[in-house]
């Protein structure tokens, strides 16, 4: 695999999902492993997402890779949660500083981790454009491999600046929000609206918006999040080529807006 990249591929996110539900943090992950989703995007800010989680690899954690946070004001908080981490996971192969909180202190350490071959890649993560500048200083720095922002129709601002620095250095792009959290599911287009996509295997709209990010060539993964082991199979198919063209992204992006 080259070096940046993980995708294009659908991962699973766990904010507001099962946390401290353990069994059905197992009926996710089955459901997604089944359909070919792999990663699952975690961290400590996700109430017991990552317990919940190392419960739902037990018995397959060869097949799966988590992808979670350090989120922690100081250097002892941060290599606690990472403890934590390591007795959950054994290794973690993609470890994000959260919202960017006291990156500088963290990258260090986190960085002799990743030497020692207990972390595979380490990232950094930002919801709020206003940050974006912020991210890109610290992409800049050349120690991070991955990168997590939101993106989907209605807010596309990573793609002015910050997409294309990643596709200039080389980083993956984790794609979080990729449904708005919800909000673009609400008034869904008729099924014959997405006649076009069909040939593209889109068989549901949030299909069609995760194939809208993934056939970005600047993106790597998406992770929906979904509490619902039917929805995590159904997303992971999203995950296949074909990709969309320009036509086919500027049909979600209207039907997104309409
Ligand atoms: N939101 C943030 O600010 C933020 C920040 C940092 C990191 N992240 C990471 O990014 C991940 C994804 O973002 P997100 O959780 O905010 O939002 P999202 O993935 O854009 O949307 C999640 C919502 O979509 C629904 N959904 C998922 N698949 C569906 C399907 N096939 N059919 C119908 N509904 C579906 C889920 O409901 P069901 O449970 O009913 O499927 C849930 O309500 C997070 O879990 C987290 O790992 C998010």
């Amino acid at each position: 695999m080259e070096e940046r990249r993980l995708g294009p591929v659908v991962g699973v996110g766990t904010w507001n999902t099962f946390g401290g539900d353990d069994e059905l943090a197992v009926d996710v992950v089955g459901a997604a492993l089944g359909a070919g989703s792999t990663l699952f995007d975690s961290s400590p800010m996700y109430g017991n997402a990552e317990r919940s989680l190392s419960r739902a690899f037990e018995g397959r954690r060869e097949r799966v890779a988590v992808a979670t946070k350090i989120w922690a004001p100081t250097t002892e908080q941060g290599r606690a949660q990472y403890d934590a981490q390591l007795g959950w996971y054994g290794r973690v192969e993609v470890e994000q500083v959260h919202n960017l909180v006291s990156w500088r202190d963290h990258v260090g350490w986190l960085g002799e981790e990743r030497e020692a071959g207990r972390i595979g890649r380490l990232g950094v993560t930002h919801y709020a454009p206003s940050a974006f500048q912020d991210l890109a200083e610290a992409l800049r720095t050349g120690l991070f491999q991955t990168v997590q922002v939101p993106y989907n129709p209605l807010e596309r601002e990573c793609g002015h600046a910050l997409l294309p620095l990643a596709a200039e250095l080389g980083i993956a792009v984790i794609v979080m929000r990729p449904l708005g959290e919800g909000e673009l599911l609400e008034r869904p287009p008729a099924d014959e609206e997405l006649h076009p996509l069909r040939e593209f295997g889109v068989e549901t709209w949030p299909q069609a918006l995760l194939k809208w990010a993934l056939s970005d060539d600047r993106v790597d993964m998406v992770i929906p999040a979904t509490r619902n082991p039917l929805h995590a199979a159904q997303n992971a198919l999203a995950g296949d080529s074909p990709w969309f063209g320009p036509k086919e992204r500027a049909l979600v992006e209207r039907l997104a807006n309409a």
